[in-house]
């Protein structure tokens, strides 16, 4: 190896020459590697409990990477720590032709089960722990303020930095799994107090609430990877991390990091460094952007939409990227039930499918809510729909949904939440 630019401790040193074999040793230098690429000085043990995967799919393509896991197993080198890990591709539950399981099955997602084995080898924390949102208290990955993680998935890691106040970078697949095994991750970016400074100042202007995730990608697309500090936005979700100001950044963040590359936001008097700080988080020299409805307007209707057929009827609706809370998901299930009842429909009128944890979907289970749902039509799953659209056969389908990360990554269609209400209580406008 070149001349090592990062500075280790003697133990980290001796993980690199080999102390505790051959396959840690290349799992430091990768992370060294890794670090030295974006200029870490020195590498930090990771401090959070647990991990979190972004890889949680068996898609045939990924030889690599289970030729890897095996090499890991069996050379037992296993993570150091208990993970969490994306939501699962499939479930039957989902609507899907008889052509689109088989290529689900057959050409997609075949080595699926094999995956899930090796997965539980290296430490997967239960068969219930396959959700983006491993933070919620059902999930139970939940990270301490100024806890160092080894994360990958985008809006997991947003949140976590964001709302949470933990300190995580914008890792890859891979490197996020190579952290929780060495438990030590390079020390740059998002982990360094300079780095969690914003050079962007938001100025919220609107007259009502802005839609969260229309505010997130105006916010993404304009600032891109750097840290935004939002002030006025406060005034519509409070002063106070509840359960909905929490949904609310949950689904603003994911699309700050899809539209954008963003890892942290501060929300001026509400996220936990912008409450300790206040605008000592601002850099000298940070630019400004500033919303109203009209920006927020002329963001939405620039989103392109790709279905072939621009006026097809809706196939498909997804409602649940990033997965649902609890709270959502009964909030969501009122809504549908009022919007069917003013529309005198008894059920929605374009297939819907909610996603969330499988363990507040178990949760969900046990109240009267879900026979509730049940009855308007609506689907529970736990699945990740980006998943489901990667089959190109369902991405040939007209979908809608309400999550700007899907939107940006598939053929599916955004409308806010009240629209997406409307196009599936009553049909679509
Ligand atoms: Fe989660 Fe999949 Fe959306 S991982 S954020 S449901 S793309």
């Amino acid at each position: 190896m070149a001349e090592i630019k990062i500075e280790l401790t003697p133990e980290q040193l001796a993980i690199l020459n080999g102390e505790k074999g051959e396959t840690m040793a290349k799992i430091m230098k990768t992370l060294v590697m890794y670090g030295e690429t974006f200029g870490a000085t020195k590498m930090v043990p990771v401090t959070g409990k647990k991990g979190h995967l972004v890889t949680s799919f068996g898609i045939k393509v990924m030889k690599p990477v289970y030729e890897l896991m095996d090499r890991l197993i069996s050379d037992g080198v296993v993570s150091g720590q208990q993970f969490s890990v994306d939501p699962k591709p499939v479930d039957k539950n989902v609507p899907a032709s008889f052509l689109e399981n088989l290529i689900f099955k057959k050409f997609m997602y075949s080595a699926q089960d094999m995956y899930d084995g090796q997965l539980q080898k290296m430490g997967l924390v239960s068969d219930t722990a396959y959700t983006c949102t491993c933070y919620l208290d059902e999930v139970g990955n939940t990270p301490e303020k100024g806890d160092i993680l080894s994360w990958a998935e985008s809006s997991a890691v947003v949140y976590a930095n964001s709302v949470l106040g933990a300190r995580c970078n914008r890792n890859s697949g891979i490197i996020d799994l190579f952290g929780s095994i060495v438990g030590y991750v390079p020390y740059f970016g998002l982990l360094t107090d300079e780095g969690r400074k914003a050079t962007w100042i938001v100025e919220v202007k609107t007259d009502k609430i802005p839609e969260a995730q229309v505010l997130g990608s105006a916010i993404g697309m304009k600032v891109m990877e750097d840290v935004p500090y939002v002030k006025g936005l406060d005034k519509w979700i409070g002063n106070e991390l509840n359960d909905d100001a929490k949904a609310y950044l949950k689904d603003f963040g994911a699309a700050t990091a899809s539209n954008g590359a963003v890892g942290l936001y501060h929300i001026d008097g509400l996220t936990p460094e912008a409450v300790e700080m206040g605008e000592a988080l601002i850099s000298e020299n940070a630019q400004v952007y500033v919303i109203d409805d009209a920006e927020l307007e002329r963001v939405k209707n620039n989103y392109p939409v790709i279905w072939k057929d621009k006026n097809a009827e809706p196939k498909l609706c997804f409602i649940g990227c990033p997965h649902l809370t609890y709270s959502q998901l009964i909030d969501w299930t009122e809504k549908v039930e009022a919007g069917l009842k003013a529309a005198g429909n008894s059920k929605v009128v374009i297939p819907t499918v909610f996603t969330a944890a499988p363990t507040v979907v178990e949760k969900f289970n046990k109240t009267a809510y879900a026979a509730r749902l049940k009855k308007t039509g609506v689907i529970l799953s736990y699945i990740c729909p980006l998943m489901y659209m990667n089959n190109p056969l369902c991405g040939k389908k007209p979908v809608i949904t309400n999550s700007n990360k899907l939107r940006t990554y598939t053929t599916s269609r955004y409308y806010t939440n009240s629209d997406i209400l409307d196009c599936i209580t009553k049909g679509v406008k």
